[in-house]
């Protein structure tokens, strides 16, 4: 109940109290007269905010606290109809919430509709073994993709779909805010798509790759999609992909030994 509404009753109730108790008048000024009755409800205020206890103000919240509230905000969009009733669920981001690296995906597949989380399924499991080569783990990186629902395939009963740019652009401001709570060093867009949904249409992703570019101010460096390398096992487009990660690393400032900087040049 808006804080008006609660006034309004307490009134009320006030009133009708004095009323049993045989009070029959109310001594009431002209001016507060002329002011009740100008009185119009505010429109309602923004959700209780104002009447729950949070020991921090909302500028003093942790980067964990303002992901959990996102989150909390994500989890039951209905911005894309379609999607909201084909999913399993919202697939929002997984990590730490710290984390300096961030990786950006395309849109969840069957396996993270399935699982509520970002790249579990092969390429997923491609993904994580990058992470590891680069001496990370999953939890010290943040992990998202442009789409937070899987897209739907009508009339398919395998397979994906390539996000459609409404669709991107409906669920971009929450993959925005991600990444200004986060505020990680660096942006790892995986895939064309990825890079299309962050940047608009440019180059081809071979083209991209390899080079740094930069989104809301943070460093981004396009990859190839890892089930692009699970397509093509060629040493030499897991060594591009690798090349692009050891860039990552030194602009993090990271250790990197002989034998990373030698992985993927033969076998
Ligand atoms: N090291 C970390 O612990 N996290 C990152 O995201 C990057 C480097
Ligand atoms: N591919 C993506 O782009 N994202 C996922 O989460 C899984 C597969």
């Amino acid at each position: 109940m808006s804080a008006y509404n609660q006034l309004l009753e307490a009134t009320i109730d006030h009133v009708q109290r004095l009323k049993a108790q045989g009070v029959s008048h109310l001594a009431v000024t002209p001016a507060k007269l002329a002011a009740l009755s100008a009185a119009t409800p505010p429109t309602p205020a923004l959700p209780k905010a104002a009447s729950i206890p949070i020991a921090a103000p909302v500028v003093g919240l942790s980067k964990s606290a303002a992901l959990a509230a996102l989150r909390a905000r994500v989890m039951p969009c209905i911005s894309c109809a379609h999607l909201a009733s084909s999913r399993t669920q919202v697939v929002f981001g997984v990590g730490n919430p710290e984390a300096e690296l961030m990786f950006v995906g395309e849109a969840p597949g069957a396996d993270e509709d399935e699982q509520g989380e970002p790249f579990v399924g092969k390429a997923g499991q491609l993904l994580t073994r990058i992470i590891q080569t680069m001496g990370l783990t999953r939890d010290q990186v943040y992990i998202a993709n442009i789409l937070k629902c899987r897209p739907d395939t009508p009339g398919q009963t395998a397979g994906n779909r390539k996000p459609t740019p409404a669709e991107m652009d409906a669920c971009r401001p929450y993959l925005m805010e991600q990444i200004q709570i986060i505020q990680p060093r660096a942006l790892v867009a995986l895939g064309a798509t990825a890079v299309e949904g962050l940047l608009g249409k440019t180059e081809g992703i071979t083209k991209l790759r390899g080079h740094w570019r930069e989104f809301a101010g943070i460093p981004m460096m396009p990859t190839f999609h890892p089930a692009y390398l699970l397509r093509n096992q060629a040493l030499s487009e897991k060594r591009k992909v690798w090349e692009d990660m050891l860039a990552v690393m030194e602009r993090l400032g990271m250790s990197i030994s002989a034998k990373q900087r030698g992985f993927f040049l033969r076998e």
